[in-house]
């Protein structure tokens, strides 16, 4: 089974590199692209050492499975290509995400519509807030019917891959130092600062993560294009991890120990019903782990059971935002075949 990655070399790919080893997929041919300037870099799969090689169309023929992290402006160029030479490409960008004809896809929430997927063609890889939530929602909308979401977020500057994580190193340097900072990545300074939202403002006010995570948790969820998801998108000064501060309203009053039981039935999800402070999951804590990290479970303040419910819910953006995800549609995909 012949597998390519476009974008080996960035944030996401080389997430993609290791979970694709990790992964229970047998059999696999790597080939590792990105842009010319990357060409000769060498990546560690399994036994190997693979080169990275600079990407053609002509280079990439042949390929059963492409993943692909290179960016929007790139899908849009090269995805519809890469399939009609014959590929399922599973592609991390927002390029194709809310097209009828491209599944989006959460496998633990819709993975089952890959089964109708007859032939090579697109597959969209959710945005990486969006993908940690809806894991997280989906058991309490099985169990007890959600009726409203609001979500605020504490973004990384990982999810702007590697340029973000550069810019935030600089800026913490030379505030340290006490010299002047010039944003190039974000409109103001990353270092020692919040950005109350993520990428650009609509005429109404919301900026495009908002949006994003809006339309596409309906999307995956099957929720109705009214479904009431309120959300407010923040870039925060930390390397690596999203942190989610969830409310729903339920369409049952229940208490705390509901919401622990049903949270309890995902695999995805690590439940910390503990009530211990010096353990809640963290960035710190949480970067490289495969799961959805969910813990300051409760019920509307001053009550034992209520149709209200918040949590805290945090995961590694790179992996459950990304690569985890898009090595799960590929090994639901090779389970369908
Ligand atoms: P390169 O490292 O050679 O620039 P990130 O999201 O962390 O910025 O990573 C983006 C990834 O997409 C990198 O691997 C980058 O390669 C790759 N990429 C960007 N532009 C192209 C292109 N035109 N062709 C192939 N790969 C590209």
């Amino acid at each position: 089974m012949k597998v390519a990655i476009i974008g080996a070399t960035g944030a996401v790919g080389r997430e993609m590199v290791e979970d694709l080893a990790d992964s229970s997929i047998t059999g696999i041919e790597l080939s590792l692209f990105a842009s010319p300037r990357s060409a000769g870099q060498r990546i560690h799969f399994q036994e190997q050492n693979l080169a990275v090689k600079p990407f053609s169309m002509e280079a990439l023929k042949g390929f059963d499975f492409i993943l692909m992290s290179a960016g929007g402006a790139f899908s849009k160029e090269y995805a519809k290509g890469l399939a009609a030479q014959g590929a399922y490409v599973i592609d991390n960008s927002s390029a194709w995400r809310m097209e009828d004809t491209v599944p989006l896809i959460v496998p633990e929430v819709n993975g089952d519509l890959l089964k109708h997927l007859k032939s090579p063609g697109i597959i969209a890889n959710p945005n990486c807030s969006t993908i940690q939530m809806v894991i997280a929602l989906n058991p309490l909308h099985k169990a007890f019917g959600l009726r409203l979401v609001q979500v605020a977020s504490y973004q990384s500057v990982s999810g702007t891959g590697q340029k973000g994580m550069m810019e935030l190193a600089g800026q913490v340097e030379k505030r340290l130092k006490f010299q002047d900072i010039e944003p190039v990545v974000y409109a103001q300074p990353i270092a020692f600062n919040l950005l109350p939202a993520i990428d650009i403002l609509d005429s109404e006010g919301h900026c495009l993560e908002e949006i994003k995570m809006i339309k596409e948790t309906r999307r995956i969820m099957s929720l109705s294009s009214e479904f009431a998801i309120f959300a407010t998108t923040v870039r925060v000064p930390t390397y690596n991890c999203h942190g989610e501060a969830i409310t729903v309203q339920l369409e049952k009053s229940v208490t705390r120990d509901d919401l622990l039981n049903a949270l309890g039935t995902s695999s995805t999800i690590a439940l910390d019903s503990g009530l211990d402070y010096v353990e809640l999951p963290t960035p710190h804590i949480v970067t490289s782990s495969r799961k959805v990290h969910v813990s300051r479970v409760r019920v509307a303040f001053g009550q034992k059971r209520s149709s209200w419910a918040q949590f805290w819910n945090i995961a590694d953006n790179l992996k459950i935002g990304a690569a985890t995800n898009a090595v799960k549609i590929l090994e639901t995909l090779i389970n369908y075949r």
